[in-house]
């Protein structure tokens, strides 16, 4: 019989962490020259100057319990930033009842769900649909509301993307909510509008909620900036009904540790999803919402970020262009390289190289579904360029002859 103080089975069925599982993998093994990681998503680049000087400035505000809607800066400066980076009319994003400041998107990719997954949709158990591979959060959202978790497979044949409009009419009835990451990580790959139309009629056939997780948007090889879902609904004429977007400092910024993002859309989601956040949810506090502020209506720190990719992805080229697995992405800061097995490719640049880079396997469930079954990561392994140029290329220079050399 469990005891009163066991993990609920629930706490069991979320995914291990792709980090934890590399650990296992590569833990027995010593590395072969001098580590250097590509597996977390990390930004490596400088702080920006004005982060020190603002919460310096501000810091008598930690004395205070911030608003938990953010400050009228905060949203506001975002709201800035979404009319200036999208194609939106001024009043298409109302900052007071379409904005809410969070810890990240990746709180908000797991919380939203809690004001979005009914208890049963069409007399059924509550679907939400994932992109296979996928971001822990997504399928830990979709467990704690009480939801299945669908993972539909992005592979070549979709174009790197879902494709949901495949899926049975039986899943789509009791779908809730779908996630959509554009550009997605790991793959890199970015919905044109042509995928946001088919994904838009689909939520207003079936109902359900679109999650646009945009976290990647500023860091792209395209040559125009990614589509945002905000301004693809509103090309298409179609309004924001049920559609939130997710964006972050992380990856734009490079401010993965200060815990600064936000959600915009659809005021009815907005306002539950705030009193949600209003009984259980965590503030962001006074002064990160002033460096926060600054960060949303400043775009010269972002170029310098967008320089130091630009080139990573050049050094990628020149290192790896001619290996047969090798594919540029659109947008984001990993290569999704397919390299025939990912866990013995993981093994081996660990071992011969001091490589620390992700398994695909690791980052995809083998539950997938779509066209192609099955785990769609198994060929590949994910290397993240978010070094500096200069250990990016030596990491690179290292990976290629390994995956040249003799025993491959
Ligand atoms: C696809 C994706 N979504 C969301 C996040 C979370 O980012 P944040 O730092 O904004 O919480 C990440 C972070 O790696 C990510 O890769």
């Amino acid at each position: 019989m469990r005891g009163m103080a066991d993990p609920s089975p629930r706490a069991a069925m979320l995914p291990p962490s792709p980090f934890v599982r590399l650990t296992g993998l590569l833990g027995g093994t010593l590395p072969g020259m001098e580590p250097i990681a590509l597996s977390v998503g990390e930004p490596q680049g400088p702080v920006p100057a004005f982060v020190g000087e603002i919460l310096a400035r501000e810091a008598a505000g930690f004395s205070k319990y911030p608003p938990i809607q953010g400050s009228d800066a905060l949203r506001g400066a975002i709201a800035g930033w979404l009319r200036r980076r999208f194609v939106l009319a001024y009043d298409a994003v109302n900052p007071d009842t379409m904005i809410l400041p969070l810890n990240g998107t990746r709180e908000g990719l797991f919380l939203s769900l809690f004001v979005i997954v009914p208890e049963t949709k069409n007399g059924k158990r509550p679907a939400v649909l994932l992109p296979n591979p996928f971001y822990q959060a997504y399928p830990a959202g979709a467990l704690a509301s009480g939801a299945e978790p669908i993972y539909v497979n992005a592979t070549r044949e979709t174009r790197f993307l879902p494709d949901f409009a495949a899926l049975p009419e039986e899943t789509l009835q009791r779908t809730a909510a779908v996630f959509a990451a554009s550009p997605s990580n790991p793959e890199g790959a970015i919905a044109d509008l042509a995928w946001w139309r088919d994904l838009f009629l689909l939520s207003d056939k079936y109902g359900f909620a679109v999650l646009a997780d945009e976290c990647y948007s500023e860091i792209y090889s395209s040559p125009t900036p990614p589509l945002g879902a905000l301004e693809a609904a509103l090309l298409l004429g179609r309004g924001l009904d049920r559609l939130l977007v997710f964006n972050s400092l992380s990856k734009r910024s490079g401010l993965a540790g200060l815990r600064s993002g936000f959600v915009a859309g659809d005021p009815k989601l907005i306002a539950a999803y705030r009193d949600f956040r209003s009984n259980a949810g965590p503030q962001i506090s006074g002064p990160l919402q002033a460096v926060s502020a600054h960060a949303w209506g400043d775009e010269a720190h972002v170029a310098l970020n967008q320089a130091i990719y630009r080139t990573n992805f050049e050094i990628a080229q020149e290192e790896l262009g001619n290996l047969p697995g090798f594919r540029q992405p659109d947008g984001g800061f990993f290569l999704w390289m397919e390299t025939g097995n990912g866990v013995e490719t993981a093994l081996k640049l660990w071992r011969e190289a001091g490589l620390r880079v992700v398994p695909g396997q690791f980052l995809a469930n083998d539950a997938g579904v779509g066209a192609v079954a099955g785990n769609p990561g198994i060929p590949f392994v994910r290397i993240a360029l978010v070094n500096g140029p200069e250990t990016t290329r030596a990491a690179l220079k290292r990976l290629a002859s390994v995956l040249t050399g003799p025993g491959t």
